[in-house]
């Protein structure tokens, strides 16, 4: 107790210093009046009106009953909406900047009808989620960790016929940009303060993050202790010492500490981040160590005494119920325990905020014309509620462009905006039937894709502009008093173009269907040609920016794509090859050969900081084992990665069984794949100045081509995705389960053996195709159960069952010591990998009847000659 009333005058000294405004932090009472700028005291918040973000809505305020139970003054006034379909506020942000959005709702009977709405919430051009009003006498919050592409965020409100929507506050907070570093945003699930009974948050919490009290329902004792500030060391996650002073552990002491839940939809998918101190002063017959088993993995962890430690799931948790658990180890005598935990459900926002040249224009021509429309948000986007009187252009994951303006009979006074020449894609632009006047812009002839323009019934003057007489155009500038008709040609050609307006116009739809059809059957006959056609079909045609002309070597020059390139290249995203880790994977064709483009998601391109420096070093990276760039795209958001195409699909497909029995994996097809794999380690190790780190050595990362040889894919990037271990010893990852070295979990440091630890790994799924955890009730390692296999001698019980005894045993038993060297828990007895090369090609020598020719690095003839006959048959690309 004393403690804690230390921490409360040091806590005061904190809001003195920070009092005059919190730096990044955004704080909105909704329905405030303007100029409202006050001090909330309980939270030492500064709330500002919304009237600067928003132009629509009716303020409000709760009935006095609840003014008197929320003594919170941001929760007391409201704005609702009970009209337009969606209103917006607009709230400038730094791009690229995370932040941490939350909106808060407490009706509180308002309106007097008692009746409790449910509305949707957007946030840009994406749902957010659906809000539904409990309780009026309960504040309900919703939270969601998001990176803005943009300078500024919308966040809507859908009317959707559940009564009129409403908000109470907006708050905005920045984060480190470091932290919570997944694909897609994070939409808050639960964060828990464990093992306490009280809610904090700013004041206890410097990003003001609300920890609450939550219930798992499991049989848990509540620990607490004292921790003042000083003494204790946070981490980038910040969760401060009264957070993390209190922590649960199982009632029963030998118990595991379980955490579950049932999502609402088994394909939603979860972020777990875990955080953990020591609270005891251990004595040396004392230790607390745990595994971690279920949906996440962890061997024999200790949490430091008064220091944070964050744990965090890398990809995405999902399925009927979720569930994981801290078992004590035998060297343990304290159960496990658990400071606090925060699940996220992972939102992919899949479509991206309208291009902002075009969303500068839209809204400044709304303004120049004061256009009276409910247009609102994002103007594309979702398309459901695309702006009255806009079409628009939605290219996969590309921002949506705007192709019609129609304004048509709005009462436009004034000349013709010249901001309309920023929508530069524009097709439709009708302007007819309103009062404009002066002449007819030069610009409009500029717009390159315009091909109706109608302009009738205004009072326009002067001359028509002769650009604006071409082929391409349809103009109509019929009944406007004032204009001048050009020349007699010109006139006969506008004569033409009128009489037969109406019918074009009336069958624009058609003749755009009739187009897209030619389009697509001149994209099948000629895919194989798709460079050629693209040169036909306009000039934007690629242009590569060549980037190492001089390597022969190379198949395809190395090449920097635009956009529009890598839609061709794909056909615009038609055929998905795979997903994975931050982005989908598209089939596409650059002339003849087949080429994967990994399109990174919108969502998670931040996580790549260094994207364009990490892309240079693997562009320079080049060997037969690994899988080779062919070029990229950095446009923006967009971002994409061009690889070669592995026909074969990944080594897990073949040795689960998911690809077809034709292709089986005899003994020695499996050990030249590790040859191969080994191969592309070494490169990376000892061919590379700096050696490169894969990180993520895996079986669905080893691909194979039509020829079944055997590359290592997506190296390199992880690095920019992991956590760097050098400077952040304070967070791990509790990543794909089984291939991560047990020593990082001690160091938070990958080196060159956690590679060979995960090769090993590796390695053991090649001999025993078995899966990396199993799947009954122990869930054990397959290096403990080859362990406990070896000590029988019996290979016929380790090796997979289905080559059925089809190997030289001398051969496999190699192989076996190989890998369980490489999966030693010590990393100095792990071997480097240029003998793990070496051992595997004496274990490949033994599996062949020709066994003075050894595979080599340097082997230019191709080392499966004897199987490749069989196999043209189904070389056929295949998803995977
Ligand atoms: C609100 O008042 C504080 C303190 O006087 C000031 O720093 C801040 O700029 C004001 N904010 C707005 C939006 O006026
Ligand atoms: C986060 O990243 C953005 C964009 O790179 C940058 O502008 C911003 O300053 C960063 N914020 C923090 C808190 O580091
Ligand atoms: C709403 O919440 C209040 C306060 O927690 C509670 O007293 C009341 O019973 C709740 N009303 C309903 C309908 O659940
Ligand atoms: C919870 O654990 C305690 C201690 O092991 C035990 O006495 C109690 O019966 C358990 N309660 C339930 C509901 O399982
Ligand atoms: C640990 O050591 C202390 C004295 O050093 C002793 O009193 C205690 O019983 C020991 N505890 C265990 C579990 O061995
Ligand atoms: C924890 O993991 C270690 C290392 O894999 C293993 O030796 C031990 O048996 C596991 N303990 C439990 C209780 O699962
Ligand atoms: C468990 O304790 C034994 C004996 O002290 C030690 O050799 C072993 O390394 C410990 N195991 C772990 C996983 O810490
Ligand atoms: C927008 O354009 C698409 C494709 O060109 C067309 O199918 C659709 O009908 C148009 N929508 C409106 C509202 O004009
Ligand atoms: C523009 O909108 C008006 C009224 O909705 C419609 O009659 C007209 O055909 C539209 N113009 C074009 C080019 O589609
Ligand atoms: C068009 O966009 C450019 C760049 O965004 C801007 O500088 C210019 O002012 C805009 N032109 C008009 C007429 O709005």
């Amino acid at each position: 107790m004393g403690m804690s009333s230390i921490f409360v005058g040091a806590l005061v000294l904190v809001i003195l210093i920070q009092a005059k405004g919190q730096p990044g932090f955004i704080s909105i009472d909704c329905g405030a009046e303007a100029g409202v700028n006050y001090t909330e005291p309980s939270l030492d918040i500064n709330y500002v009106s919304d009237a600067n973000f928003i132009n629509t809505g009716v303020r409000g305020i709760i009935t006095s009953e609840e003014t008197s139970t929320h003594t919170q003054r941001q929760l007391w006034r409201l704005r609702s909406f009970p009209e337009g379909k969606r209103n917006c506020y607009k709230i400038s942000v730094t791009r690229g900047s995370k932040y941490l959005v939350r909106t808060v709702f407490l009706y509180g009977n308002y309106d007097g009808r008692n009746m409790l709405p449910q509305f949707d919430l957007l946030l840009g051009a994406n749902l957010w989620d659906t809000v539904t009003i409990k309780n009026a006498s309960i504040d309900q919050s919703m939270e969601i960790i998001h990176v803005s592409s943009l300078d500024f965020i919308q966040i809507c409100l859908v009317y959707t016929g559940n009564g009129t929507p409403f908000i109470t506050a907006i708050e905005l907070r920045t984060l480190n940009n470091d932290t919570y570093v997944t694909p897609g945003s994070l939409e808050r699930y639960m964060r828990c303060d464990l093992g306490s009974n009280t809610v904090y948050r700013y004041g206890y919490d410097d990003y003001d993050r609300i920890w609450s009290t939550c219930d798992f329902k499991e049989n848990w004792t509540q620990l607490s202790v004292s921790i003042s500030d000083d003494s204790f060391v946070e981490n980038e996650y910040k969760p401060e010492a009264t957070i993390m002073s209190t922590a649960v552990t199982p009632a029963n002491d030998n118990a595991p500490l379980v955490i579950r839940w049932e999502p609402e939809h088994e394909t939603d998918e979860f972020s777990v981040y875990m955080h953990f101190t020591e609270l005891q002063v251990l004595t040396t017959n004392q230790t607390r160590q745990f595994n971690m088993s279920g949906a996440l993995f962890l061997q024999n962890y200790s949490p430091p005494y008064m220091r944070v430690f964050t744990i965090y799931s890398v990809s995405a948790l999902s399925g009927k119920e979720i569930k994981f658990s801290l078992e004590r180890t035998e060297n343990s005598t304290l159960p496990p325990i658990m400071n606090a935990i925060e699940i996220y459900k992972v939102k992919q926002f899949h479509q991206s905020d309208t291009f902002q040249g075009d969303v500068d224009a839209i809204t400044s021509i709304k303004s120049v014309y004061g256009v009276k429309r409910d247009w609102e948000g994002d103007p594309c986007a979702p398309a459901a509620y695309l702006w009255d009187g806009l079409n628009c252009s939605y290219q996969g994951i590309e921002s949506p462009r705007i192709t019609t303006l129609n304004l048509s009979s709005s009462g436009l006074h004034g000349k013709i905006a010249p901001s309309i020449s920023n929508l530069t894609m524009l097709e439709i632009l009708d302007l007819s039937n309103n009062s404009l006047n002066g002449e007819i812009p030069d610009f409009l002839s500029q717009l390159q894709h315009l091909k109706i323009l109608n302009l009738e019934k205004n009072n326009l003057s002067g001359l028509i502009p002769p650009a604006l007489n071409k082929d391409s155009l349809l103009l109509r500038v019929d009944q406007n008093p004032y204009l001048c008709e050009a020349d007699q040609s010109n006139k006969k050609k506008k004569k033409k173009h009128n009489s037969i307006a109406t019918p074009i116009v009336a069958s624009v739809g058609g003749v755009l269907i009739l187009l897209v059809v030619v389009a697509a059957m001149l994209w099948t006959a000629k895919r194989r040609k798709a460079k050629a056609l693209m040169l036909e079909k306009d000039q934007s045609a690629i242009s590569p920016q060549y980037t190492e002309q001089n390597d022969s070597s190379l198949r395809f020059q190395k090449q920097i794509y635009s956009y529009s390139d890598i839609v061709k290249i794909t056909n615009n995203f038609t055929t998905i090859v795979g997903k994975g880790g931050f982005g989908t994977v598209y089939l596409g064709y650059i002339e003849d050969t087949p080429v994967a483009v990994k399109m990174l998601s919108p969502s998670s391109v931040h996580g790549y900081q260094q994207f364009q420096a990490e892309v240079k070093l693997l562009m320079r990276v080049h060997h037969k084992s690994l899988t080779s760039l062919v070029g990229y795209c950095n446009e923006g958001t967009n971002k994409g990665l061009v690889y070669e195409y592995m026909a074969n699909g990944n080594l897990q497909e073949h040795l689960s069984g998911k690809r077809s029995q034709r292709n089986f994996l005899n003994w020695e097809k499996r050990l030249r794949i590790a040859v191969d794999a080994a191969l592309g380690l070494e490169y990376l190790q000892n061919g590379c100045k700096p050696p490169i780190f894969h990180r993520d050595v895996k079986s669905t990362n080893i691909l194979l081509n039509e020829h079944l040889h055997a590359k290592l894919s997506d190296f390199g990037l992880s690095k920019a995705v992991l956590t760097d271990g050098g400077t952040h010893v304070s967070t791990v990852i509790a990543g794909t389960p089984g291939y991560l070295d047990p020593e990082y979990y001690l160091t938070s440091r990958l080196t060159e053996k956690s590679d060979v630890y995960s090769f090993g790994v590796v390695l053991l799924e090649i001999i025993t195709g078995q899966p990396v955890i199993a799947k009954n009730e122990e869930k054990s390692h397959i290096s403990e159960w080859v362990r406990s296999l070896i000590g029988k001698g019996d290979i016929n019980a380790i090796v997979d069952s289905r080559l059925e005894g089809e190997f030289d045993s001398n051969s496999v038993w190699k192989a076996v010591e190989i890998a369980t060297a490489c999966v030693s828990p010590n990393p100095n007895r792990r071997p480097i990998i240029s003998v793990v090369v070496s051992e595997l090609n004496e274990s490949l020598s033994l599996a062949t009847e020709l066994a003075q020719t050894k595979y080599r690095s340097t082997d230019t003839s191709d080392p499966v000659k004897r199987v490749t006959m069989n196999l043209n048959i189904e070389s056929l690309p295949r998803a995977r």
